[in-house]
């Protein structure tokens, strides 16, 4: 670990200078799934509201023991129990009578709509495992994943783990390189993809990236068969020995298929995480604890009520894409066991036009809406007037996951998206944590605007200092998990010692899960994360956080988007460097160039303190960001201390550097 962070020393600063508080609105808290009761259950006695918890699912076979720990960290969770993670998605709301409920109201990016009924659903998924079984995919073997946002990704999901095969969904936006990677690393055995997705109005090829893949692994390749959907009709190149059409495969196969009970602990899932440095990281889910740990947050953090649409249910709608963890615990599995219509989504926020997204929720009515702060601070950047042309009534709670929402971003989203009735949930939680772990409960917490507030039920976290002792109220440090958790990740795919290198070495002695996360107690006890610690600056020997000063940065009336580093500085350790991006119309304000940024850096410095003022600020049109939308602050930091710039590889547009770069001055 290179943090060499010292996040017992505080800079005595307050996390934010936002004083309102937010009440749960009277109607929600008092029909709410979750009561404050659930913190006092749960803390009697974890494994055994664990246990109750258990029963949102059916299980062909009942659990001996809720949690065995005598191999930690090697965690096994539903001891005994068995159980099919598809059945619990899908067949057994159609035998309880909800067939005809929509599961899923498709919207194409080209504007085609499709609404899938549960009663579809389970027709299509078993169609699919029946042609998995057909390609020779057994138990146990892996299939690969690598599509867009269409309903046939949650059904190939749906297929392996109907048949217990694992599978691992590489996002779309990944090249051939990454996807290879990931592909020689599991062995899958099956490849299911599609000819292309459409993006930003045009079709954006999928199949040829796969064919590249498996001719980079030539001889090495484990893949035996691939499926490839049709979407969008363009050419695509066939091999008769391995290529197969999923309309020729899946669409002629029978509806019918049993599905088979796995062990609790069966691999349900490897997702692959971006690492920061090196190999990526296989990230292991298995199937009883972590449809349970998703099922229960799901239920408890978005207070879902599921029903058809006479009942009046929720409309729930998670704007993330399949490809990441997001996607995996809060489209496909806890949403699908609890039964929920939602809506998916192929295409980008601004296609065909910035309005899309609110098009869409006036369309379908939806009730719960799950996206992440940096989509918030585009919206935002784009202009109020573009939500409030769409009738936004129907909603009723937000939620943000991510990063941390700044306290600007989340009175924008109360606000504006809101209409100041929905109560916002910030969910802190990992591709490792398989489900959230830090949030308020909408029906009981007083929200606080950028803060994550507590663990939630059953679930164990502190913030420590680095000898593993808890901080003060008040006081920062790093954040960690003091107690295994059901979703939790198993091991990493084959490299058991990382998994213990990585997540439980640094706090050992004490048992601890260390999320890599710095955060700080409020004098109220209430969690704020810091950003990552290795984004954490130290200044003079004092500790900053990037995302505190991005957070006064965006404060600021002009800001839409600020990216802070810490740049190497001979005197004080580190400096602080900040890029942001103006908002629409913000260039030709009262002042600009050099007279801005004297007046930006007097902001921050109001706001936090003289010693978290940048030492420069540079205004730029884009920041780097990953395909997920994380800020790429390594790039920037290159930039800021005069480097050449490193791998942009995994950028979202790797053009964006040059604009940057361009605009930076000689050296400070
Ligand atoms: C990291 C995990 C959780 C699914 C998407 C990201 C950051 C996540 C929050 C939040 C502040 C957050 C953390 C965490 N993060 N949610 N609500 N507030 N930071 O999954 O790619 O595994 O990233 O994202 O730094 O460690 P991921």
């Amino acid at each position: 670990m290179s943090t060499g962070a010292n996040l017992a020393e505080d800079t005595g600063s307050s996390t934010s200078s936002e004083k309102r508080r937010f009440e749960p609105p009277a109607d929600l808290a008092a029909e709410a799934n979750v009561t404050a009761e659930a913190y006092d259950r749960a803390a009697d006695d974890r494994l055994g509201f664990w246990a109750e918890q258990a029963e949102r699912l059916t299980w062909a076979e009942p659990f001996t023991e809720v949690l065995d720990w005598t191999d930690a960290p090697f965690a096994k969770w539903y001891v005994g129990g068995r159980l099919n993670a598809a059945y619990n998605c899908v067949d057994r709301h159609v035998e309880a009578g909800r067939g005809d409920q929509v599961a899923f109201h498709f919207v194409g990016e080209p504007g085609d709509t499709r609404d899938i009924t549960y009663a579809d659903l389970k027709d299509e998924v078993s169609r699919a495992a029946n042609a998995l079984l057909d390609l020779g995919v057994r138990t146990g073997d892996m299939v690969a994943i690598y599509l867009p946002m269409i309903p046939e990704a949650v059904v190939s999901m749906l297929a392996c783990a109907r048949i217990g095969a694992t599978h691992t969904v590489v996002f779309g936006g990944f090249s051939a390189e990454a996807l290879a990677s990931r592909i020689e690393d599991c062995r899958a055995k099956v490849v299911i993809t599609a000819d292309g997705g459409y993006r930003r109005g045009a079709p954006s090829a999928l199949k040829p990236t796969v064919d590249d893949a498996i001719g980079k692994l030539g001889g090495n390749s484990p893949v035996d068969h691939v499926l490839t959907v049709r979407r969008t009709g363009e050419y695509v190149s066939f091999d008769d020995a391995t290529d197969v059409w999923w309309h020729d495969v899946v669409d002629g196969a029978s509806p019918e298929h049993s599905p088979e009970a796995f062990d609790a602990e069966h691999p349900l899932y490897v997702m692959y995480s971006s690492g920061t440095t090196g190999k990526p990281k296989g990230i292991l889910h298995t199937t009883g604890g972590y449809l349970v740990g998703a099922a229960y947050t799901h239920h408890a953090v978005f207070d879902l009520k599921p029903g058809s649409a006479e009942e009046k249910g929720d409309v729930y709608w998670c704007t993330a894409d399949i490809g990441w963890v997001t996607g995996h615990s809060y489209i496909v599995y806890g949403p699908l066991a609890n039964g929920v219509t939602q809506v998916l989504y192929e295409g980008t926020p601004d296609s065909p036009h910035q309005g899309r997204w609110w098009e869409i929720v006036e369309r379908y009515g939806v009730t719960l809406l799950y996206t992440a702060p940096t989509a918030i601070r585009t919206f935002m950047k784009w202009g109020r007037e573009i939500p409030d042309r769409y009738d936004l009534s129907s909603l009723r709670l937000l939620g943000s996951v991510g990063e941390p929402i700044n306290p600007e971003a989340y009175l924008w989203y109360r606000n504006v998206i809101g209409g100041d009735r929905c109560p916002v949930v910030d969910t802190w939680w990992q591709t490792e944590t398989g489900q959230m772990m830090i949030s308020p409960l909408p029906g009981v917490t007083v929200g606080k605007p950028g803060s994550a507030m507590r663990a939630l039920p059953g679930v164990g976290v502190d913030v420590v200092d680095e000898n593993g002792d808890p901080v003060p109220n008040g006081s920062s440090g790093y954040l960690v998990l003091t107690q295994p958790w059901p979703a939790m990740l198993r091991t990493l795919w084959g490299d058991k010692d990382r998994f213990v290198e990585t997540y439980w070495a640094r706090f050992e002695k004490q048992g601890y899960y260390f999320a890599g996360d710095g955060a700080k107690k409020d004098e109220d006890g209430d969690i704020w994360i810091l950003g990552r610690v290795d984004d954490v600056m130290n200044v003079s020997g004092h500790r900053l956080s990037t995302s505190e000063i991005e957070s006064a940065l965006v404060s600021h009336p002009r800001v839409a988007e600020a990216a802070v580093v810490g740049a190497t500085d001979e005197t004080t350790g580190q400096a602080v460097v900040a890029y942001v991006i103006l908002r629409a119309g913000a260039e030709d304000g009262a002042s600009s160039g050099d007279a801005l940024v004297q007046e930006l850096r007097s902001h921050v410095a109001k706001g936090i303190g003289a010693i978290a003022k940048p030492r420069k600020i540079t205004i730029v049109p884009e920041l780097p960001k990953t395909r997920s939308g994380k800020i790429m602050r390594r790039l920037l930091r290159d930039v800021a201390e005069n480097r050449a710039v490193g791998d942009t590889t995994t950028l979202s547009d790797p053009t964006i550097m040059a604009l940057i770069t361009d605009r930076g001055d000689p050296a400070a």
